[in-house]
Order: C-alpha cells, then structure tokens, then sequence
C-alpha cells in the first residue's frame, strides 16, 4: 500500500554536509521525497516533536541538539513507506544498525543517529501535519 512517513535530517547530519548522501539512500530504496523543507527548528517546534519523550532522561540533550543546527524536514512516499524507511534508517543505536543502512553509513551516537523517521502511519500523519500543509506535498 503506497503510505507517506515523515522523516528528518538531522543537525549531525545537516553539520556535515551529509543531506545529498542520505537523500540518495532514501531514493535508492525506491522513496520518493514529495516534500522538503531546511528549517532551524525552535525549542517549542522540537520540545512538541518529542513530546512523548518528555519524562526520558535525555529529553533536554535531545531538545538542545534538534535545535542546535538546520534540519531538513520531509515528506517520503512509497510502497509500505513507514516500514521501509525504518528498515532504511536502521537501528537506533549505530552500533546496532544493519550495513547499508543511513544510521550506519552516517551515524555519530544514538543521540546523534543522522535521520527520525515515523514509527506508525498514525505518527507519520499527526509529525507530517506539524510542519507541511497538504498543499506542500507534491506526490
Ligand atoms: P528519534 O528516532 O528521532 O526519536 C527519539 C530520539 O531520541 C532518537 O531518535 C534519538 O535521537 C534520541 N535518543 C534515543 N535514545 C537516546 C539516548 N539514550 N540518549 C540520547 N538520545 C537518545
């Protein structure tokens, strides 16, 4: 089923020049970006994102970091596109991820871990709705 998931870049990434690279992972996985954004993300942008992490002990690191460089916010489509891009990303941890994939090519900790990609079609609508209207997604 084609399903759209909300991805971001992030600073560690952005930092190091890294967007072109990462973008070619997510298009030769057969992901389509149909929206793309480089923002600076706000404290009151990024503490909202990660609002379900707010009690975990690294909420205010995680807050710091979005914050602390460009990210670039987007939009993916394809074919059962949560799914694959978790697979694309790999694992949380770099230590942890899969060859091939973002998190291991490009990963610096897993505080610093490169991309965020939904975890549910559910999440994917509510994060994609925090930062495109539907008028910016160009399928
Ligand atoms: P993300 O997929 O964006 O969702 C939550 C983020 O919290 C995660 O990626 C990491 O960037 C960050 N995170 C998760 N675990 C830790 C940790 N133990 N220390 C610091 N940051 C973390």
């Amino acid at each position: 089923m084609t399903e759209r998931t909300f991805s971001i870049i992030k600073p560690d990434a952005t930092r190091r020049n890294l967007t072109g690279k990462v973008n070619a992972v997510i298009e030769d996985a057969g992901l389509r970006i149909v929206a793309q954004r480089r923002i600076k993300m706000s404290k009151a942008q990024a503490e909202k994102f990660y609002e379900v992490h707010k009690e975990r002990p690294f909420f205010g690191e995680l807050v710091e970091f979005m914050t602390s460089a460009p990210v670039v916010v987007q939009v993916l489509e394809g074919d059962n596109a949560v799914a694959r891009y978790r697979e694309v990303m790999g694992a949380t941890n770099p230590a942890q991820a899969a060859e091939g994939t973002i998190r291991k090519l490009y990963a610096e900790s897993v505080g610093e871990n490169s991309v965020h990609g939904s975890d549910s079609l559910d999440n994917a609508k509510i994060e994609i709705a925090q930062f495109f209207t539907e008028a910016d997604i160009v399928g």
